[in-house]
């Protein structure tokens, strides 16, 4: 039997760390989708073209082609054939990201990618709209949160353990930007699912995550 976890919420909540270890608990399958929008947004970077330019970013849509593949257990997004690895990863790849996932065409030409592979496997999969639009139908839904400041807090200590030079502030800035634009678009905002479970995990570490998390999982399907 093949069972699906969705996990939403804003940036900064975990999601990534917390999907990624419930999926290794339970031996399926994780998908970070936000790496497939960083992607796009670097392809459109690399054309030097304005990523709030619905037409002009649709345009570029057909040359791009995208590929998860895992390699010892972790997702690698490549486009064109080339592997991303952490360049998706920069605070401008973010903005970039954010920017291109509010125009409806390119969040369509995910759409087939992120479903895909949910049929094929049993997943935990992470994002903004797992639970409302990709797999609505999933067996677990959760919304994985935290305070504003606690949010920003790690993805600062995350970005400088990765040399990347920047301040509390304006990653608290660029978090908050990043979660209006996600929140207010037209197309799949950033919400909860109406039947999703809301866990904040301000002030709690990882492990206290996983644990009240596999709890609540174990209640909804055999694992
Ligand atoms: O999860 P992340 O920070 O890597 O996501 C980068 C951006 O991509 C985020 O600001 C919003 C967008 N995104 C989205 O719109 N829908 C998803 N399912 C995942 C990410």
């Amino acid at each position: 039997m093949k069972f699906q976890i969705a996990i939403d919420g804003p940036s900064g909540a975990g999601k990534s760390t917390v999907a990624k270890a419930l999926a290794a608990r339970l031996g399926i399958v994780y998908v970070d989708t936000g790496a497939l929008y960083r992607t796009v947004g670097y392809y459109v970077r690399s054309r030097g073209v304005d990523p709030h330019n619905a037409q002009e970013v649709e345009a570029l849509l057909p040359q791009i082609r995208l590929e998860l593949r895992y390699e010892n257990g972790v997702q690698q997004v490549y486009l064109n054939g080339e592997a991303m690895g952490d360049r998706i990863r920069t605070p401008e790849m973010s903005m970039y990201a954010s920017a291109v996932s509010a125009i409806p065409a390119v969040r369509n030409f995910l759409l087939d990618t992120q479903r895909s592979i949910a049929k094929a496997n049993s997943v935990v999969m992470d994002g903004r709209d797992i639970g409302t639009v990709i797999l609505p139908n999933a067996d677990v839904k959760i919304y994985l949160t935290a305070s504003d400041e606690c949010r920003a807090m790690r993805r600062y200590e995350e970005l400088k353990a990765k040399g990347i030079d920047t301040d509390y502030e304006s990653v608290l800035a660029d978090m908050l930007e990043r979660d209006r634009n996600d929140s207010n678009r037209a197309v799949a905002p950033a919400v909860a699912a109406p039947d999703a479970i809301v866990f904040d995990n301000s002030g709690m570490q990882p492990d206290e995550c996983i644990a009240g998390l596999m709890t609540v999982i174990s209640k909804l399907i055999r694992v």
